[in-house]
């Protein structure tokens, strides 16, 4: 009884002794941007429970919102803290991209590093680190080594994001059967139920701001599930084994991103999630080629082709030699060939474990085509498509990399056609389990992939991926990726990508990076002959509004032959850039952007416009003083639309200088397609006038 007491008497004190030790520390931690316009503020509520919030020139962007986790073999950790040290640091360097949108990033933020500990029992401790810019925060949570907390399985994340001022949202679905392949919604933000990042908002007051997150590695992607209000709360991808992600301490989470500017144009231009990835790890990566290319590809969603063996056989030796033909003919360096290996016949959707990543179907002569291809200058691009079943995939990724190394293929496209929840891995018991395509073992997955692909000088696109959060900064050869509803649904889709679509793309899917959208299609017809609704300038207006380093001539070369005149564009325009301008834009309806050619003085516009008509201003105040320009403009035709006249288009070249403001005529669903070039003639093969035409040459036909 005694003894008893004794232990009740000493725990009192110790309590005691703890809650002087809390009221005695720092309740609230601030952090602010290195133009002080932005703070960021931590505290423990009375409870014990953290908390942040966001201001930006003295505006509340977030209320107080929750940060912690349930765990599911251990106590949960989200209350009962003391604040237990504060740390800050400024960080300012600037960084060379190998490839990208522009050549140097400029990173520059205060980083604070907050240690939350238990006030009592474990006395586990928590680090909060956040890293504020000019225009965003950043922030993680690092689970430091502790004997308390060894392994962590977390069967939830409660960090919430809970946006200060009324607002509207751009968000697709997350935790739906078709991955990140919807088309946006536009709601108050009220609405939103639980969707993928980014998530785009503009706030009453004009605000953007983007909600995603940077650096997912070996854990779940975060879903944005509505709590209340204008309350979003993470959600993490599932797992089969229960909690969403199990780490062994010491690790540290994605960060969380929020990005903020007064425009949608100020939103695109921020680089903060590239910021807070980790550097280069590969080394040297000149081998890392930007490139365009076409391939076997179009045919097979028009239904014309087919990946199976048989009679409509894309994938043959004859038909990838006319491809080649066509890339080294035209300056195209990759020639993709999807449908080369065994495993397409039936229905190869269900039946993943039967793809073969090293054997050619009997009419595809693998070895014959790559050295066909070598000797015209072009690569064949490899194509491993899984249908998710990634044990398979995995068990031949070794010798299917190499037979790929060997030949000079050096870039492979990936797919992982399955739905939602519905990737094949094999566990550590030997067994098959079903996981998410964004789940904790699928980011493993694709940096396993990318990995050993970087090993052989192998850069990979990988379709129905994980969502992009800059992990090409740390992994250059991981190129591309989907993650979006991109081309091929104008083949076959159900609806068909509206003309919103990729103007929504444009501040939603391509903040998170590139996109191989495989643009191009000029026929502007799809499957059974249905009208594309695009125009054919908008077409080569994608070419720079959608960026990625790998783009895709995704239309038939035969279709190409009956538009030489547009098609020029596509030869013209590169895939790396010195520098990006968003000339305007606002979410949902229009963007123009200008991009400087990483290789010469030249530069490139894209402007794209909703189901709306638009004239669009663009000044050229980018251009050099003093240096004589031509722009070649590729614009809509009098009778260009959606639903207009697919053939209606304008081609001029004039002189043009940085005082120079252009007027862009957008039709309904329509673009321009700008070329700036100190040089007359094009890149491509075509001889050039001698002297640019003073008026607009009619609008032809350009058939
Ligand atoms: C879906 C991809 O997005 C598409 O590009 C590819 O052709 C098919 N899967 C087959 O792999
Ligand atoms: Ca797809």
């Amino acid at each position: 009884m005694k003894i008893r007491l004794w232990v009740v008497l000493a725990a009192c004190a110790l309590q005691l002794a703890n809650a002087q030790a809390v009221y005695g520390a720092a309740r609230e931690a601030t952090v602010r941007s290195p133009d002080g316009r932005m703070s960021v503020s931590l505290r423990v509520n009375g409870e014990g429970r953290p908390e942040y919030s966001i201001l930006r020139g003295g505006r509340v962007v977030l209320d107080w919102s929750r940060l912690g986790f349930i765990l599911a073999n251990a106590p949960k950790l989200e209350r009962n803290f003391e604040l237990a040290g504060i740390e800050e640091k400024a960080i300012d360097e600037t960084w060379e991209q190998p490839w990208g949108e522009r050549r140097f990033v400029r990173n520059r933020c205060t980083e604070q590093r907050v240690t939350l500990r238990e006030r009592t029992g474990a006395q586990r401790s928590l680090i909060v680190v956040f890293r504020v810019f000019d225009d965003g925060v950043g922030f993680r949570y690092e689970f430091p080594d502790q004997r308390t907390l060894a392994q962590v399985d977390i069967v939830d994340e409660l960090t919430e994001f809970a946006v200060a001022e009324p607002a509207t949202a751009w968000w697709i679905p997350g935790g739906e059967w078709n991955r990140y392949e919807y088309l946006y919604n536009k709601t108050p933000l009220t609405e939103l139920a639980q969707a993928h990042t980014p998530v785009t908002i503009r706030t009453a007051s004009g605000l953007h701001l983007a909600i995603h997150e940077a650096a997912l590695v070996d854990y779940a992607g975060m879903w944005l599930r509505r709590v209340s209000g204008q309350r979003l709360k993470a959600k993490l991808s599932p797992s089969s084994s229960g909690a969403s992600v199990r780490r062994q301490a010491p690790f540290a989470t994605p960060w969380r991103t929020l990005q903020i500017a007064d425009s949608a144009a100020g939103l695109y231009m921020s680089d903060l999630i590239l910021n807070l990835n980790e550097p280069n790890k590969l080394g040297d990566v000149s081998w890392v080629k930007p490139f365009k290319y076409v391939g076997i590809w179009w045919g097979m969603h028009l239904g014309t082709q087919t990946w199976a063996s048989g009679p409509k056989h894309g994938a043959t030796t004859k038909e990838t030699r006319r491809y080649i033909d066509f890339a080294a003919k035209n300056g195209f360096r990759g020639v993709l060939v999807e449908g080369w290996n065994q495993g397409w016949d039936g229905d190869w959707f269900a039946k993943g474990d039967e793809f073969s990543f090293t054997e050619a179907y009997p009419d595809f002569d693998i070895v014959a085509l790559a050295a066909y291809a070598k000797k015209k200058g072009v690569h064949l691009v490899g194509h491993h498509e899984t249908a998710g079943n990634i044990a398979n995939y995995e068990k031949q990724l070794g010798p299917a990399l190499d037979l790929y190394a060997k030949l000079d293929i050096d870039a492979v496209k990936t797919g992982y056609v399955a739905d939602a929840g519905g990737v094949q891995a094999l566990g550590d018991d030997e067994r098959i389990h079903f996981e998410w395509h964004d789940g904790q073992v699928q980011a493993r997955h694709h940096l396993r992939v990318v990995e050993e692909a970087a090993r052989r000088h192998i850069a990979v696109n990988a379709h129905e991926p994980i969502k992009d959060t800059g992990l090409r900064r740390t992994y250059p050869n991981w190129v591309s990726r989907e993650g979006a509803r991109g081309m091929e649904y104008n083949a076959w889709g159900d609806p068909p990508n509206p003309p919103e679509h990729e103007v929504n793309l444009v501040f939603t899917r391509m903040l998170a990076g590139p996109m191989d959208y495989t643009p191009g299609v000029l026929s502007l017809t799809g499957a059974g002959g249905k009208r594309i609704q695009s125009t054919i300038a908008r077409q080569l207006a994608l070419y720079v509004v959608l960026y990625s380093p790998i783009q895709m001539a995704a239309d038939l070369p035969e279709n190409y032959a009956r538009f030489m005149k547009p098609f020029q564009f596509i030869k013209d325009v590169p895939v790396d850039w010195s520098d990006t301008r968003v000339l305007n834009g606002e979410v949902g309806d229009y963007a123009t952007i200008a991009r400087k050619d990483r290789h010469s003085d030249d530069w490139y516009l894209g402007a794209i416009t909703d189901e709306s008509a638009r004239t669009l201003r663009a000044s050229l105040d980018f251009l050099d003083e003093g240096k004589k320009y031509y722009a070649t403009m590729y614009r809509d035709g009098k009778n260009a639309g959606f639903e207009g006249d697919a053939k209606s288009l304008e081609i001029e070249t004039r002189p043009v200088s940085r005082y120079d403001t252009l007027q862009l005529k957008l039709a309904p669903g329509g673009g321009q397609a700008i070329r700036i070039s100190t040089n007359l003639g094009s890149r491509g093969p075509r001889s050039s006038p001698k002297t640019p035409p003073k008026k607009p040459q009619p609008e032809f036909d350009v058939e």
